[in-house]
């Protein structure tokens, strides 16, 4: 079955919401990310040399902010083309600078888990449960594009 405009919606919806406070966002996915795979830590240089997890830190921001938004843009595309289409030199980036960092396929789960855990709690009582799956379709289809790029480099 496609992606449909119901999951759009749930997504676009919830990301409009959330991205209302995203130094607490970002703050509470790293530390799920980290939670989960402590081991990620040494991958980001700007966690490195820390013991706790730098607050309103830009860098830390940004990579929050760029999955969030990336895999919504990812279900808006799923929904009007059936698949994801990420510009060719983005996607080269992508590739790129995951393989750089050392990151491989197994990282992608634990950020996937750690972006639906963040989504659930950010959403409070208007979570849904369709939230759950229109954001995994969306992150998985993402994510298996930089992946392509990153063997594809490899
Ligand atoms: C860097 C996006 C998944 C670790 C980046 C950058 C982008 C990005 C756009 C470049 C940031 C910049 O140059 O300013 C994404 C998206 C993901 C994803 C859309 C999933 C769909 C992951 C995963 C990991 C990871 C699974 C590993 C746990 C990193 C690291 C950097 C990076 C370590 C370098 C950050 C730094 O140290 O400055 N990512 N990423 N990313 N990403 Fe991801």
């Amino acid at each position: 079955m496609g992606f449909t405009d119901k999951q759009e919606a749930l997504v676009k919806d919830s990301w409009e919401f959330m991205k209302q406070d995203i130094p607490q966002l970002s703050l509470r996915f790293f530390s799920l990310i980290l939670e989960i795979a402590p081991v990620a830590k040494n991958m980001f240089s700007f966690l490195k040399d820390s013991d706790e997890l730098p607050e309103n830190n830009p860098k830390l921001k940004a990579h929050a902010v760029k999955v969030f938004k990336m895999t919504c843009e990812s279900a808006i595309q799923l929904r009007e083309k059936g698949e994801v289409v990420v510009g060719e030199t983005t996607l080269k980036y992508l590739g790129s600078i995951h393989l750089q960092k050392g990151v491989a396929d197994p990282h992608f789960e634990v950020v996937k888990e750690a972006l639906l855990r963040t989504v659930k709690e950010a959403m409070g009582n208007k979570w849904k449960d369709e939230m759950k799956e229109a954001w995994s379709e969306a992150y998985d289809q993402l994510a298996a594009a930089i992946k392509a790029e990153m063997h594809a480099e490899a």
